[in-house]
Order: C-alpha cells, then sequence, then structure tokens
C-alpha cells in the first residue's frame, strides 16, 4: 500500500511545519526535538509574536544549531490567525509543497505527522487532524473546555452546513496549491476561529477535505492562551459566515426556480 511515505520520509514534497508561539519557553525545544525526530526531513518555522518569557531569543538558539529550524519574529501579541498568515507567506514564497499547522505545547503529537502527511500523499488538499472522529481522543482536559469545543464543533457544523467533525482544531497539512486558492489576504480571523475559516474556505472552493484521527493531549508546562475575547470573536464571526452560506443557498434556489 502506497501511505505516502518511503523510508519514513515523506513523498509528498518539501514540508514546512509552521509553529507559532507566545510565552512557550518550557515546551519549545521538547516540540522541536519531537518533530526532527518524527519528520527528519520536515523543515521548521517558529512563528514568535515577541513573547515576553523569550521564547524568541530561545528559538534563534535553536535555529543557529540546525540548519531545517527557521524563526520569524513579529513585533507583538496579534493572535494565532496572523501568526499563521506570516508562517505561511514565508513557506510559499519559499517553495514549500505542505505546509503544517502544529501547536508548540506537545497538544500535536509529532509523532502522527506521518498519518497527516500519507493522506497528502493519498490525495487530500487539506488533512484536518481530528479529534472527533473514531480513533480521536482528547486527553487530560477539563470536561468544560472538552464541552467548549465540541460544542463550537457542532455550532460550526450547524451554522455553517459543513460535514467536518472537527473544524476547530490546529493540527492539519495544506497542499501548498491549496492554500494558494483560499484567498489568504482577505482573512481576517485573528484567533482561534483562523481555523473554522480556513476549513470553510477550502470546502467552498471544492478542495478535498479529509480528516485524520489524532490524540490531542493537553499541555504540560505553560498555560493556554484561549479568552473570553478569543470565544467571542469565534461566536460572532461562525455565526455571520453560516447566515452569508444561507443566503447564498437562498439566492441560489431562487434563481433555479424564476
Ligand atoms: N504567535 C502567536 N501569537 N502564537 C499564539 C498566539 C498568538 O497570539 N496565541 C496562541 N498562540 C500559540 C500558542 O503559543 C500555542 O503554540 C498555540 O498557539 C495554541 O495555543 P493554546 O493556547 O495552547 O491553545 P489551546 O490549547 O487553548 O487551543 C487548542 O485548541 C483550539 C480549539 O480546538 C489549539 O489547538 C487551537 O489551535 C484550537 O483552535
Ligand atoms: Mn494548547
Amino acid at each position: 500500500m502506497d501511505d505516502g511515505m518511503s523510508d519514513g520520509q515523506p513523498t509528498v514534497g518539501r514540508v514546512l511545519v509552521v509553529v507559532p508561539t507566545y510565552n512557550e519557553l518550557e515546551s519549545l525545544p521538547i516540540i522541536i526535538g519531537r518533530v526532527r525526530a518524527a519528520v527528519p526531513a520536515a523543515d521548521i518555522l517558529v512563528a514568535d509574536d515577541n513573547s515576553p518569557d523569550g521564547t524568541g531569543a530561545l528559538a534563534d538558539e535553536l535555529a543557529a544549531d540546525d540548519q531545517q529550524v527557521h524563526v520569524l519574529h513579529r513585533p507583538g501579541k496579534q493572535g494565532l490567525g496572523a501568526a499563521y498568515l506570516a508562517g505561511f507567506a514565508w513557506g510559499l514564497s519559499r517553495g514549500y509543497d505542505v505546509l503544517v499547522e502544529m501547536d508548540a505545547d506537545g497538544s500535536h503529537p509529532p509523532e502522527q505527522l506521518p498519518d497527516l502527511l500519507a493522506a497528502i500523499g493519498a490525495g487530500a488538499d487539506l488533512v484536518l487532524g481530528s479529534r472527533y472522529v473514531p480513533g480521536g481522543s482528547v486527553v487530560n482536559w477539563p470536561k468544560s473546555r472538552e464541552f467548549l469545543s465540541r460544542g463550537a464543533n457542532t455550532y460550526a457544523r450547524i451554522a455553517m452546513g459543513i460535514g467536518v467533525h472537527d473544524a476547530t482544531g490546529g493540527y492539519r497539512a495544506f497542499r501548498a496549491s491549496a492554500l494558494e486558492k483560499l484567498g489568504l489576504q482577505e482573512v481576517s480571523s485573528q484567533g482561534y476561529c483562523f481555523q473554522v475559516d480556513l476549513a470553510f474556505r477550502a470546502i467552498q472552493a471544492g478542495l478535498r477535505v479529509d480528516e485524520v484521527p489524532i490524540t490531542f493531549v493537553e499541555r504540560e508546562h505553560g498555560s493556554s492562551k484561549m479568552s473570553r475575547a478569543i470565544i467571542m470573536e469565534a461566536l460572532w464571526r461562525v455565526t455571520v459566515w453560516g447566515a452569508a452560506r444561507r443566503a447564498q443557498q437562498v439566492s441560489g434556489l431562487v434563481r433555479r426556480k424564476g
């Protein structure tokens, strides 16, 4: 069976793993070591928002020791979405074939990255690492956080009429050619709703979106940057996107009838 790998190396072309960081001093060296061990051919780009704890300086030290580690310094905390957009632009301009999203805190096991890349190798344009398909799971989350995440996904599915099970997750692989079709210059999502935004854009663009099961493990070091503002932004944007899609569907229906 062609699993998109040969000798443990992806046959999907050049892979860039973009890791956004804000105060991830303890986690960063661990995640970089694990990515380098799990997928040695992949390069890493740390996109740091001038973390007060010095994560950016540590990233520079790690990059100085390893040609496959790169750092993008951003002036201040501008949100996960903005960090990824800058990281993607960095990677696309350098000719990477696959761009991966991965949290710095160890919640997205790098050991499962070959599964995501295999799905790209099998023809997917976007692969969602999914907690909520059979085989996927969440480890060590408080019930309240799992309730919020599952609720957000259910709301996104119903409001926007999308079929995916984990639209809010942040462990994914994009084919570069797919990213280029998503109109990234128009993306204004700042917080975690960036994930829903891009999944929705990919579906609307008619791209092949696959889900593979992942095990999300809550972080051991540092703390989550999830906030009430991030939740509120997700709520209003998903509602607006959903309403726009419904309006589109209704006007299509009216046109067909008239
Ligand atoms: N550069 C930058 N700027 N990085 C950020 C920012 C920011 O403003 N905010 C968060 N990050 C980084 C964190 O340092 C971490 O590497 C990653 O983004 C995820 O942040 P967490 O704060 O650990 O997120 P979480 O565990 O609460 O949320 C997870 O679940 C969400 C809901 O499913 C993540 O996987 C999210 O991507 C996901 O949307
Ligand atoms: Mn986390």
